[in-house]
């Protein structure tokens, strides 16, 4: 007998110590949730407040083909490498890599565009830290200012397809007396 609860417990009202409880554990819930969303989207260093545009994914793609014409020096495993002037750099997500590799100098400050032109996807830099997603039709504009010289990895965060723990990328940022 004891096994079962009785008869028609569902229908007996709360009572008023649980539902102090009850009220309690919500609002820190609420409260902890929102407090932190803040504090971490202020302070965190994986995100960035960024501009954001509408833009036609082919219209996308179309511009950062011409910029990567205009720039390009290179090749790395079959991606065009680009070295740019400071200013604006664009960089395309697609299934299942990056494109182009950029090419930047340490200290210089860069107006990052990136958007994807097929599905979602996740772009993390390393070690810069970032770590932001990507939705076709948009198009992202961040200050990027690297300050280490060296190979940064892109790395793709949110499932994309088969091909999806394929998809990295590199920038490469020079010292900057190597201009010299
Ligand atoms: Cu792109 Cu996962």
């Amino acid at each position: 007998m004891g096994l079962y609860p009785p008869k028609d417990w569902q229908n007996e009202s709360v009572a008023r110590e649980e539902r102090t409880w009850l009220t309690l554990a919500a609002l820190f819930a609420i409260v902890f949730l929102s407090a932190f969303m803040g504090i971490w989207h202020l302070t965190g260093r994986q995100t960035t407040h960024g501009e954001a545009y509408r833009v036609d994914p082919q219209a996308y793609r179309q511009k950062v083909l011409e910029f990567t014409e205009l720039h390009r020096v290179g090749e790395l495993n079959g991606i065009p490498v680009v070295a740019p002037p400071p200013g604006d750099i664009y960089l395309m997500a697609q299934a299942f890599s990056w494109y182009p590799v950029l090419k930047l100098k340490e200290g210089e400050t860069y107006r990052l565009h990136v958007g994807s032109v097929d599905f979602p996807h996740g772009f993390s830099l390393y070690p810069h830290e970032w770590s932001l997603q990507l939705y076709p039709g948009y198009e992202w504009v961040y200050t990027f200012k690297p300050t280490k010289a060296g190979e940064y990895t892109l790395v793709c965060n949110d499932y994309c397809g088969l091909g999806h723990h394929t998809m990295l990328g590199r920038i490469l940022v020079e010292k900057e007396q190597s201009r010299r």
